[in-house]
């Protein structure tokens, strides 16, 4: 069974900002670990291109809405092109056949009695496409969120009846690991607990979104649409649309990534819907924290947005990962600081890791004919270095299966400054004048080199082409991580487990002439 992982549909009013790129990159390291574990992996993502705020960004541009969804997705799916990310499917909510699957699933809903006509009055947030807690008749408040004015709606439209999913709702959210990280299950709990109040499904004279069958007038509200965008994405391309057929592409999700401001929407609303039609429920929704930038919360008119772009190809792809995955606790909000970020890029990356590959190896080189030395006492599973890196290899793992990027990265770490302290221990480069010491010497660079590889090796699904520019200056092959190509078969754990085995260098094999594995972040301006 497939590995099902899902970032969320970004809305393509914009082009692609830190929030949604963060997303996608602790996305990709998940996706890469599961396929070095041997999982068939599905990763979904895409674009959500329906509804007013999209409607109106295509009015102000002077074009059609379908011009505007074609260029902005188009640059979403380049844009992570350009970040390698290693999606399975790209799902566009404008594919003719996510409407079909749309009818579908609603035919069901409808079918099993929760659709009905309802008046809907409230404060409505156009850039969250949401409705608000606020009551009538104030002032129009501002969103708490774009800090811009909500309107007032009062329409008929058609309702999902949410109502008769509180029991199951309230017995879904309570469940231990539905909602991750646990500390933002409480804010569903209460939400929940409050009572849930059938919502709105249909939206009329909004020509930008899908036709409702049976109901003339009526389009689809966006987040019907889009949060059926994840079952569309797995249908394969010659799939009839049967709904019965994801039980075979992979429904249900393992995980859905999101940001905690959208997590209402992925743990309740989405479960309800899916309950009412007949399809089983993701097994776990996780809402990662806020991104601000010294201090400050992003924005347009504040001027201190941080362009993806810019960011890639100022600072590169490994920067970028290593800083938000190490520095970030995953589900905690996180501060972008400049001057942090090359501080850790160029101390951890450029130095501890870095320097420790490329001094070993330099030395190794120049003693033992441009070779891996004769491992001697390094190879017993006992040696310091040995058991350092089983200690590492087990703590990473276990990290990243809970999804703590950063309890990973600072295990990878402490393993390579660990080698880093055993190497000026031994001082090899003091010992190589006695040639008695040889040997020993020998299997000191042997161990650290070992270590180096296995920092690599436990790197790979954080930060892919830095551990694959490691290995082969190690003169091993990288491990593949990347989405495989359709027909072609997922990669098997076996390469994985074997590279984590202490002992993968064979003495005597060439080392490759050493190159910076990571090159100094020097950010003199500002991004
Ligand atoms: N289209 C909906 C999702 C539908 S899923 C079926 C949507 N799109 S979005 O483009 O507005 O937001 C995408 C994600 O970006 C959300 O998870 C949101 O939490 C995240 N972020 C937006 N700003 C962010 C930060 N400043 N920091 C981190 N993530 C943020 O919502």
């Amino acid at each position: 069974m497939p590995f099902t992982l899902t970032t969320p549909l970004y809305y393509v009013n914009d082009r692609a900002h830190l929030g949604s790129t963060y997303t996608t990159l602790a996305c990709d390291a998940i996706a890469r670990f599961q396929r070095l574990q041997g999982q068939e992996v599905r990763f979904i993502t895409g674009c959500d291109e329906h509804g007013l705020k999209i409607q109106r960004t295509a009015e102000a541009a002077g074009i059609t809405p379908q011009a505007h969804c074609d260029a902005v997705s188009a640059g979403f799916r380049e844009l992570w092109q350009r970040w390698q990310i290693s999606h399975d499917r790209f799902i566009r909510t404008t594919d003719p056949r996510h409407r079909a699957v749309v009818e579908a699933f609603f035919a069901r809903v409808e079918a099993n009695g929760d659709v009905v006509e309802g008046r809907q009055q409230g404060w409505y947030c156009v850039a969250c496409e949401e409705f608000k807690d606020h009551p009538a008749g104030s002032e129009a408040p501002d969103c708490p969120i774009h800090l811009r004015p909500l309107e007032w709606r009062d329409e008929v439209n058609l309702f999902f009846r949410l109502s008769r999913y509180q029991e199951a709702i309230t017995a879904l959210v309570a469940r231990p690991g539905f909602i991750a990280p646990a500390s933002r299950r409480r804010e569903v709990e209460n939400f929940v607990a409050g009572g849930l109040k059938d919502f709105s499904i249909s939206r009329r004279d909004l020509p930008w979104g899908i036709p409702v069958p049976g109901h003339p007038g009526h389009t689809f509200y966006v987040w019907f649409d889009a949060l059926v965008g994840y079952l569309s994405a797995l249908f394969d391309a010659d799939d009839p649309i049967d709904l019965e057929v994801l039980a075979q592409r992979g429904w249900p999700a393992r995980l859905h990534v999101i940001g905690k401001d959208i997590l209402r929407f992925h743990a309740v609303f989405w479960p309800a819907m899916l309950l009412s039609a007949g399809l089983p429920l993701p097994e776990a929704v996780f809402g990662h924290g806020f991104l601000t930038r010294e201090g400050q919360k992003m924005g347009k008119s504040l001027g201190n947005v941080l362009d993806p772009e810019l960011l890639l190809a100022r600072c590169g792809r490994d920067a970028v990962r290593w800083y938000l995955l190490r520095d970030i606790p995953f589900g905690d909000d996180g501060d972008f600081q400049q001057q942090r970020f090359s501080d850790l890029v160029n101390n951890d990356l450029a130095n501890t890791i870095g320097n420790l590959l490329n001094r070993t190896s330099s030395m190794a080189r120049k003693w033992f004919e441009a070779a891996v030395p004769p491992a001697g006492a390094a190879a017993a599973t006992s040696h310091p270095q040995a058991v350092a890196a089983a200690r590492t290899d087990q703590a990473t793992v276990e990290a990243l299966t809970a999804l703590d990027f950063r309890g990973a990265s600072e295990a990878i770490l402490a393993l390579a400054q660990e080698a880093n302290g055993y190497l000026n221990d031994r001082a090899p480069w003091k010992r190589i004048k006695q040639p008695d010491q040889a040997l020993e010497v020998a299997a000191d660079l042997y161990a650290v080199l070992e270590a180096a590889r296995l920092v690599a090796v436990l790197l790979t699904p954080l930060l892919p082409e830095m551990a694959a520019r490691m290995l082969r200056q190690l003169g091993q092959a990288p491990l593949p991580s990347d989405a495989t190509a359709p027909g072609q078969a997922a990669p098997t754990a076996t390469a994985w487990m074997q590279a984590r085995r202490w002992g993968g260098l064979r003495s005597g094999d060439p080392l490759p002439e050493p190159e910076p594995v990571m090159q100094r972040l020097e950010l003199d301006s500002p991004l």
